[in-house]
């Protein structure tokens, strides 16, 4: 977070304030380590702490900043260094006449560091972060001509990596400059004072209008201006957009944890998600896409890309897709696909599913993509982020800000953005008929409704979690669109609760992982409704019994009114009736539920986890 206002006497905020609320705003972006810079009295002050942000602030009351107009502030998830006292930032320069915070990682750090101990400076941490703090300041003193922003383009120019960089210096007060190339920042505008942030949240509670930039640009901001230029120094625009949520919605609402009130947000989520998309005889429109719908037509293969819980909403969405329209869709991660030589051009549509639009793997992946030639759709949350920005189309899933770093409604909303999708392509296509179209979406519309019923009857859920508490391994099996249910399951007991957790298609259990079934081993499976295809059905039905029969406690989620699996299993928790489809965004509601009980009977933390941050900027 940056913060350049005008000083108390003209009514201006103390940047501390601003800084410190912006980073509270912001800390499930990372938080092994926080701390802020401000300039007052022609100097520097800082203060830095180890672990998170409630550290900063007891060091901040018992040593006091002085009053001030201008401040950066950071909080650290780590990379280069550990996550100590000495390597938070911000890191100083110019000898302590300048302070600097990073995100991302500087890849040629070793180089200009022994380029720099020649010249007699010395480092005081172990990161990447130091270097461009030391060569700032070293540009500063010289070719920079003590001009800040011309040291920062300087600066900017010689590193390599992903960066973003917020320096402020103590012979330049009201200023601070900042450097992106490839990590997160948007500006801030408000009344006689701005902004920086690495996304809009750092400041959401003084203003909703905000600039986004683009690659390897350079911000200058001040109380009364901001300016944008390239490395090189020529002047360039960002383009400014409106938030369309606010404070409010950042905040808990009354529940103890971001990760409850945002289950509780899904009906919501998924109708926002749906609104205003398709009209009364259930034609779809995107223009929103602003893609050409000819290409999208003479398209002949789908690649999705993404990383974590996002990954298993595109594993969703290829049985969709797939059975709807025809077209092949490979899904994959994006890490993984960008370094393999995968086979994509002109008539591959690249569809990238990224709740935080930076996630720097998907980025990365899709700039490949690009490169390739072929033609890529963004499923993003994040207004004025880098993936939604850099892709040729865009489909927003408007579940609101995400805070908690595990996701939950960002997974439902992104299921309910690709289906749109892929009836778009259907209906482009002429692969259904519209009155099919028609009542899909009438089917989706009655989600809301049903995760609702699901919610008030959560306490099933929540008593089961606290009977498991001890448990220290779980295993999540599921069929068709119940496998991607299943591996997200076990994704949220891992990352919320540490407990090990598998996730398996239940036809592969019989090739391998049978073999993990004990006396007493947990496992939940997703049952697939007994409307659907029957043989799907009484294949799971036989799954559950294997495990029993070989000692699992079976828990099971299934459909009201399905009277085949009562007998099979420990616990069955009831999902409404809805198409075979539909049903991973009423399923994986009760794993989630689950998840963030049994972590909260643990005592631990379920909206920061540990070792995880929220968005992930590096590869
Ligand atoms: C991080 C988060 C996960 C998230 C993944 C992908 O690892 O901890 O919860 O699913 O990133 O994030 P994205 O913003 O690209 O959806």
């Amino acid at each position: 977070v940056g913060y350049a206002g005008l000083s108390a006497d003209r009514g201006g905020h103390d940047a501390v304030d601003v800084v410190m609320e912006g980073l509270r705003r912001l800390e499930y972006r990372g938080y092994d380590s926080a701390g802020v810079a401000v300039v007052a009295d022609g100097e520097i002050s800082s203060r830095k702490k180890a672990g998170k942000l409630v550290n900063l602030v007891e060091e901040i009351a018992a040593h006091p900043l002085p009053a001030s107009s201008t401040a950066i502030g950071h909080t650290r998830w780590a990379t280069h260094g550990g996550p100590t006292d000495r390597n938070a930032h911000p890191h100083l320069g110019d000898e302590g006449r300048l302070a600097l915070i990073h995100n991302g990682i500087i890849e040629n750090f070793s180089s200009l560091r022994a380029e720099l101990r020649e010249k007699g400076h010395e480092f005081l941490s172990e990161t990447d972060t130091e270097v461009a703090a030391v060569l700032l300041g070293e540009i500063f003193r010289g070719a920079g001509e003590g001009d800040l922003t011309r040291s920062m383009q300087l600066t900017a120019s010689r590193l390599e990596g992903a960066f973003t960089l917020l320096a402020v210096h103590a012979e330049v007060p009201g200023v601070v400059v900042a450097a992106r190339r490839n990590s997160p920042l948007v500006v801030g505008l408000g009344e006689g004072e701005n902004f920086l942030g690495s996304d809009v949240s750092g400041f959401i509670d003084y203003t909703r209008r905000a600039v986004e930039l683009e690659q390897d640009q350079v911000v200058t901001i001040t109380p009364e201006s901001y300016s944008v230029t390239d490395f090189a120094g020529n002047a360039a625009e960002g383009r400014e957009f409106h938030v369309d949520w606010d404070a409010a919605a950042a905040e808990k609402g009354g529940f103890d944890s971001f990760m409850e009130k945002e289950i509780h947000d899904q009906p919501q989520a998924v109708a926002d998600t749906l609104l205003g998309r398709a009209d009364a005889s259930g034609r779809l429109e995107l223009d929103e896409l602003r893609i050409d719908p000819q290409e999208l037509k003479d398209i002949s293969k789908i690649v999705v890309l993404a990383c974590g819980t996002s990954a298993y909403a595109a594993h969703v969405a290829k049985y969709a897709i797939e059975h709807w329209c025809r077209i092949p869709v490979d899904v994959e991660l994006s890490h993984e696909f960008r370094y393999r030589d995968p086979i994509v051009g002109p008539d591959t549509l690249v569809v990238t599913i990224s709740q935080s639009g930076e996630t720097m793997d998907t980025l990365m992946a899709l700039r490949y993509a690009k490169e390739q030639g072929a033609r890529t759709l963004a499923i993003c949350n994040t207004n004025g982020s880098s993936i939604p920005r850099e892709s040729d189309a865009v489909l927003y899933t408007h579940a609101g800000p995400e805070i908690a770093v595990a996701s939950t409604k960002a997974f439902l909303a992104q299921i309910t953005a690709t289906y749109l999708l892929g009836l778009y392509l259907a209906q482009l296509r002429g692969k259904l008929f519209q009155g099919e179209i028609k009542d899909i979406l009438a089917d989706m519309a009655d989600i809301p409704a049903k995760i609702q019923d699901i919610l008030e009857r959560k306490d099933e859920v929540i008593s089961l979690a606290h009977a498991m508490k001890d448990t220290t391994s779980v295993l999540f099996l599921g069929r068709h669109v119940g496998f991607p249910v299943a591996m997200e399951g076990a994704l949220k007991l891992k990352e919320l609760a540490y407990i090990h957790a598998e996730g398996f298609a239940a036809g592969e259990l019989k090739h391998g992982p049978i073999a993990l079934i004990d006396e007493g081993q947990p496992v939940f499976v997703v049952v697939p409704s007994p409307r659907g295809r029957h043989s799907m059905h009484s294949k799971v039905v036989s799954n559950i019994q294997e495990v029993r029969a070989r000692g699992a406690r079976t828990m099971v989620i299934a459909e009201e009114g399905d009277t085949a699996v009562g007998e099979f299993a420990e616990w069955v928790f009831r999902v409404p009736e809805t198409k075979t489809l539909l049903m991973p965004l009423l399923s994986v509601v009760p794993l989630q539920i689950f998840a963030c009980a049994l972590a909260g009977a643990k005592g631990l933390n379920v909206d920061q986890p540990r070792n995880l941050a929220k968005s992930v900027t590096v590869e």
